[in-house]
């Protein structure tokens, strides 16, 4: 079964926009286009529901009905149940959150092992708390050609003091899947937590976090097709562990302890509208199947994955048979565990030019890209790369067509000349 592309875009009203219609998108790990469902439920909220919820009268009760929905349905896409999954501004916001929680019970003599391949935002204020609880800092580095990460270095990190490892599930440049089943196994053989960032993966893919055994699990919804909101999954038995982080009356209620800044009421409601599109993917491809939403997060995916993967091939041939630049992660499909999947987030060195320059270039030809190093400092560095000027990336999602990526290749290969 192959996705309807010409189906999943008619559902992204950016697609009908007069204003994009002459330019293809290729800075989705910057943030995707927002799918029907959450623009309407967004919409909706603002007009007819936007009061304090949770109160008796009509239009507050229906408020937080929406939201009290999106919450179940989302812990029933993940695999957790409706108390993990609490909502916060961005995963920068949350991760900032939970690293001032775990300040708390971090003693000298603990240990704590974050890696240079993330995001910063997923080490930055754990690295900074860990220092300042007297806490023993490791580094799990990437390999410095291929900048992939290696469990069997993992290993010789842990030990009975690890109380936590933070790791991502694939870099926003790298763009390989780490096996986070296995990390996380070997994280917890020796009783240390878990805290994988998400956010470049689950735009891809949406993951069963239950089965993957992450304790704490974030990624940014405005990049999976939803509103800018941070979602982070985080489980029971660990949540019964960490301080309350917010207003002291409310320790019991599980979605305000790691949420300070109060939820934003529209958009978690609408947070769930992607749902909603993923099961009418689903519907379409497969009529008849009603066996649930994790199963339609399942089929839905692997639809994505499979088209993504025709168009990642000869993305891939072709920057790493041009000599002017240098393609950073595996220049295959399949060069991880089994089974796992190199996202199609592509950033590349540009050995002659600049790479503004070069995105400059893609512009002039319709496409939307950019340069930077993407708050990816640390991977950069640890493959070698300065982070100024720093990479050119792109990246694509499942409704991205092969129209699309002939062409940015085609201006590409121009540019590069
Ligand atoms: C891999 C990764 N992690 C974390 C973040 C931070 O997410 P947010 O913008 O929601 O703070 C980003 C943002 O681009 C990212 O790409």
């Amino acid at each position: 079964m192959k996705l309807d592309v010409a189906f999943a875009r008619s559902q992204f009203p950016a697609f009908q926009d007069p204003g994009l219609q002459d330019w293809a998108f290729f800075e989705n790990a910057g943030g995707s286009y927002a799918c029907v469902d959450t623009t309407d439920q967004l919409g909706r909220f603002y007009t007819q529901t936007k009061v304090q919820p949770y109160s008796p009268y009509p239009a507050s009760s229906q408020a937080g009905e929406q939201m009290d929905r999106a919450h179940a349905r989302w812990a029933e896409a993940l695999s957790v149940n409706t108390d993990e999954v609490l909502f916060g501004p961005s995963t920068s916001a949350n991760t900032y959150v939970l690293a001032n929680a775990l300040a708390s019970i971090l003693v000298p003599g603990d240990e704590v092992v974050v890696t240079n391949q993330d995001h910063e935002a997923n080490t930055g204020a754990l690295r900074r708390v860990t220092e300042r609880s007297g806490a023993t800092l490791r580094e799990w580095r990437i390999d410095p050609e291929t900048g992939l990460l290696d469990t069997e270095q993992l290993n010789g990190l842990l030990n009975s003091k690890t109380r936590l490892v933070a790791f991502p599930h694939s870099s926003n440049i790298i763009g390989q899947e780490n096996d986070v089943a296995r990390i996380c196994e070997m994280a917890h053989s020796v009783g240390a937590w878990t805290l994988v960032d998400g956010v470049s993966y689950v735009p891809h893919s949406i993951p069963d976090v239950g089965a993957l055994g992450a304790d704490i699990y974030l990624f940014s919804l405005y990049k999976v097709y939803s509103v800018h909101q941070g979602l982070m999954v985080i489980r029971a038995e660990l949540m019964a562990d960490l301080p309350n982080q917010g207003h002291y009356f409310n320790d019991e209620l599980a979605w305000y302890r790691m949420a300070p800044a109060g939820p934003d009421h529209a958009q978690v409601a609408a947070s769930g509208g992607v749902l909603d599109y993923v099961e009418r993917l689903d519907r379409h491809h497969f009529p008849g199947k009603d066996d649930g939403l994790r199963m339609s997060c399942e089929r839905v995916s692997s639809l994505w994955r499979s088209h993504e993967d025709v168009l990642l091939g000869p993305v891939l041939d072709a920057l790493s048979s041009n000599p002017l630049v240098r393609l950073l992660g595996p220049a295959v499909l399949d060069a991880g565990h089994d089974g796992s999947h190199r996202c199609p987030t592509v950033a590349f060195q540009v050995l002659n030019q600049d790479p503004a320059a070069v995105a400059q270039g893609l512009v002039e030809r319709g496409i939307m890209a950019s340069s930077g190093h993407y708050y990816a400092v640390r991977v950069l560095t640890g493959v070698g790369v300065d982070v100024d000027p720093g990479v050119v990336r792109v990246s694509w999602v499942h409704y991205t067509n092969e129209a699309e990526v002939e062409g940015m290749l085609s201006a590409l290969s121009e540019v590069l000349d």
